[in-house]
C-alpha cells in the first residue's frame, strides 16, 4: 500500500459563474501545500452532455477516480437549504466506490455557510456506507470572503478548521483502508478454507 492517501475532491456546483471554483482553488492549494495526499478533482460539469444526460465515457473515468480514492472532500454551496441537484446526480450515479470510506465537507453560502446542505449530505452518505467526519470548513457569506483575484481574505481560521477536518479524515481513511485490505485477505482465506474443506469431504 502507498503511504500517501488518495483524496478525491468533488465540486458541488455547475452554475455559470460559480463561486465553487474559488472555494475549490483555495482547498486544492491548501491540500497541495501539505504534500501529504494524492489528489484528484471531480467536476460534475464535465459530466453533462448538451442533452442534459450524463456522458458514459466521463462517468467511467470518474468511477475509476472515486474507486481509487481513500477519502472524499465535497465542496458544496447551499441551494434552498439543501445541496445542488447536479451533485446529487453525481452521487447517485455511483455506488460501491463510495462504500467504507470517509467524507469531509467544505461548504459555503449565506448566513448558514452551507451547513444545512452538509447536514443533508451526511444523511445521503450514510446510505452509501460512507463515514462523514465531524468537523467541516464553512464560509459564511462566501462572496465576501474572497477578493477580486479570488484570494481568501482571512486565511487563518479556515486553515485551522481544515487541518482539524483533515486530521479526522486521515484517521478514518487509514483505518478503513487497512480494514478493506484485511477484509479482502480474510475473504480469500475463507474461500481457500472452504475449497480445502470441500476437497477433504470429496477425498
Ligand atoms: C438557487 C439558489 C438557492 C440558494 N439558496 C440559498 C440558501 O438556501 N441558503 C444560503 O445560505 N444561500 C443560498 N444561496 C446562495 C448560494 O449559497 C451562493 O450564491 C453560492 O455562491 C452558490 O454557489 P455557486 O456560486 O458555486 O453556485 C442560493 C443560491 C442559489 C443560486
Amino acid at each position: 500500500m502507498s503511504d500517501k492517501l488518495n483524496i478525491a475532491v468533488i465540486m458541488g456546483s455547475t452554475r455559470e459563474g460559480r463561486l465553487c471554483e474559488r472555494v475549490t482553488d483555495w482547498l486544492m492549494g491548501e491540500l497541495a501545500a501539505l504534500n501529504a495526499f494524492r489528489l484528484s478533482l471531480i467536476d460534475p460539469k464535465d459530466l453533462c452532455e448538451p442533452s442534459g444526460g450524463l456522458s458514459e465515457l466521463v462517468m467511467q473515468g470518474i468511477r475509476s477516480e472515486l474507486g481509487a480514492a481513500d477519502a472524499f472532500i465535497v465542496v458544496t454551496p447551499e441551494y434552498n437549504h439543501s445541496f445542488p441537484a447536479p451533485l446529487k446526480q453525481l452521487i447517485d450515479s455511483i455506488s460501491s466506490e463510495w462504500h467504507t470510506k470517509p467524507v469531509g465537507f467544505v461548504s459555503y453560502g449565506g448566513v448558514s455557510g452551507g451547513l444545512r446542505a452538509v447536514e443533508q449530505l451526511r444523511q445521503v452518505f450514510v446510505e452509501l456506507q460512507s463515514a462523514s467526519v465531524r468537523d467541516s470548513v464553512c464560509f459564511i457569506n462566501a462572496w465576501e470572503q474572497f477578493d477580486s483575484n479570488g484570494v481568501l481574505r482571512e486565511q487563518e481560521r479556515p486553515r485551522r478548521t481544515l487541518l482539524k477536518m483533515l486530521d479526522q479524515l486521515s484517521w478514518w481513511a487509514s483505518a478503513l483502508k487497512q480494514a478493506r485490505h484485511e477484509d479482502v485477505r480474510h475473504r480469500r482465506l475463507s474461500q481457500d478454507g472452504m475449497a480445502l474443506r470441500l476437497a477433504c469431504q470429496a477425498g
